[in-house]
């Protein structure tokens, strides 16, 4: 076997095959294999036209149709499956060759691989790979860790096969090692958020301003020209507009309302949490999609009394879509924000250099969250590439100024109306809880020193204190 591949991909299953299309639609020739052989011999016969490939049946042969430095590309399940993979193919490599996981792999495997195979020579790259099925295909949004030595290499193949906005590739190097999939599973974090947050909306257009979910995929396609240009606010206007071809009913009314995870906004969350990185849309989204596969919790619940269901005349529902046109900006922003301060918080524990204005870049086009907006946070952490807040921003400012009150009535009217809003409640909480001059964590402290004895800083000196509350004098010692 001649040494003629650019880059070889194993596992082709759907993500895998795409990619390894989209590379050879761009002129490269891509070497392909797969553990049950069957399924390369089917993306030859069904794709083999539309590039060169060369099949491989062995990991033997694969390796020795990849031109030096070698670069094998790793598409299968995160976790033991993408070990095992590793372990097949790191022997037949040499120095300088390298290894990239497209998959959804955990951070933490990543920068352990990467530094497992840093010893043996090997680059070990983490690209997160955003956009489905059909951005694999047609241009992801590729967030990549590894080496400077590596990305030399893979980067220009990345930026030829990622989604172009303005001219600009939808790829970049990150970091070192677990950055990239750190990134990539960050964007999955606020994909929970943003999603949650869409849906908590059309629950509060069907709930409280009655409308169908026709005239609700409507109003999304109207919000998509604006502000909240979206492709999930694109893909909301037509799974809502969809009409079940067997029942004749609106679509979203015969999907059982139980939702799954593959498991990234859980390790957002997970990750968070060990951070202190308070992701609180992120955390409230993920709740809420275990909270709705709670079959017998919620049988438990449902007969309990909730709100008041007031009925809402026309001109009250158009003036009602309006305030949650704003609440939805509002708490996406935070979530965004969020998102955006626990990648800054892991680039210090983790000694990243992570520039979040090449991320906002990446993001605005291939991925599952790309939206207008991002182009200007974008702007903004180029102006200001240690923007602790998205909210520093004079721009961004001015718009949660605007929105505080229809943003605020629409929570209120959810809790009046006992309809749930997790996320959205938790981007208003999380909002005003940074802006308080003084939180309850005082009284919190002061609870904690109380049955725990585990003191407490003062306002008006440094040091840390502790009041003896089983003594009658109740005195305060420095400890
Ligand atoms: C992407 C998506 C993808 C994600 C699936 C489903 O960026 O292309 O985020 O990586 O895994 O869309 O994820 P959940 O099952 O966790 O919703």
């Amino acid at each position: 076997m001649n040494a003629s591949a650019h880059i070889g991909v194993t596992g082709l299953a759907v993500m895998g095959r795409s990619l390894a299309r989209n590379f050879a639609r761009h002129g490269y020739t891509v070497a392909v294999h797969n553990r049950t052989p069957s399924r390369t011999r089917s993306l030859m016969e069904e794709f083999g036209h539309e590039g060169t490939f060369v099949p491989a049946e062995t990991a033997q042969e694969l390796v020795a149709a990849l031109q030096r430095p070698r670069r094998l590309m790793i598409m299968v399940q995160a976790g033991a499956a993408t070990d095992a993979v590793i372990d097949e193919f790191a022997p037949l490599l040499d120095d300088g060759d390298m290894i990239i996981d497209g998959g959804n792999a955990h951070f933490a495997d990543t920068r352990r691989r990467e530094a497992d195979l840093r010893e043996r020579g090997i680059h070990f790259v983490g690209a997160g790979v955003s956009g489905g099925e059909e951005g694999a295909l047609h241009g992801p949004s590729i967030m990549v860790g590894g080496s400077k030595e590596s990305y030399a290499v893979l980067g220009p193949m990345f930026e030829t096969i990622s989604a172009q906005v303005d001219g600009q590739a939808c790829s970049t190097r990150i970091g070192s090692d677990g950055a990239g999939h750190f990134v990539k599973m960050v964007h999955n974090g606020i994909e929970y958020a943003d999603m949650q947050l869409i849906a908590e909306a059309y629950d509060l257009l069907r709930q409280v301003a009655g409308y169908g979910p026709a005239e609700i995929g409507e109003i999304f396609r109207a919000w998509n020209k604006g502000r909240l240009e979206s492709y999930l606010v694109e893909i909301t206007a037509e799974v809502l507009s969809h009409t079940d071809p067997g029942t004749g009913k609106p679509f979203v009314d015969v999907v059982a309302d139980t939702a799954g995870q593959k498991g990234t906004g859980r390790w957002t969350v997970q990750t968070a949490l060990d951070l202190a990185s308070p992701v609180t849309a992120v955390a409230q989204a993920t709740f809420a999609r275990a909270a709705s596969g709670q079959a017998s919790l919620r049988a438990a619940y449902r007969p309990l009394p909730g709100g008041v269901r007031i009925p809402m005349s026309r001109s009250e529902a158009e003036r009602f879509t309006s305030q949650v046109e704003q609440a939805l900006y509002a708490s996406k922003v935070i979530a965004y924000d969020q998102g955006l301060k626990m990648i800054q918080d892991a680039a210090l524990t983790y000694g990243w250099d992570i520039d979040l204005a090449a991320v906002a870049g990446i993001w605005r086009g291939g991925c599952i969250i790309r939206a207008a907006f991002l182009d200007r946070i974008r702007t903004a952490y180029a102006a200001e590439p240690r923007l602790v807040s998205l909210l520093a921003e004079p721009g961004f400012a001015k718009e949660i100024t605007a929105v505080q009150v229809p943003w605020r009535e629409v929570v209120a009217a959810s809790v009046r109306r006992g309809v749930p809003t997790p996320a959205f409640a938790a981007a208003l909480s999380y909002y005003d809880t940074l802006r308080a001059d003084r939180l309850p964590a005082a009284l919190l402290q002061g609870q904690r020193d109380y049955f725990g004895a585990h003191s407490y800083r003062r306002t008006d000196r440094q040091g840390a204190f502790h009041t003896h509350w089983g003594h009658p004098d109740r005195s305060e010692t420095e400890v």
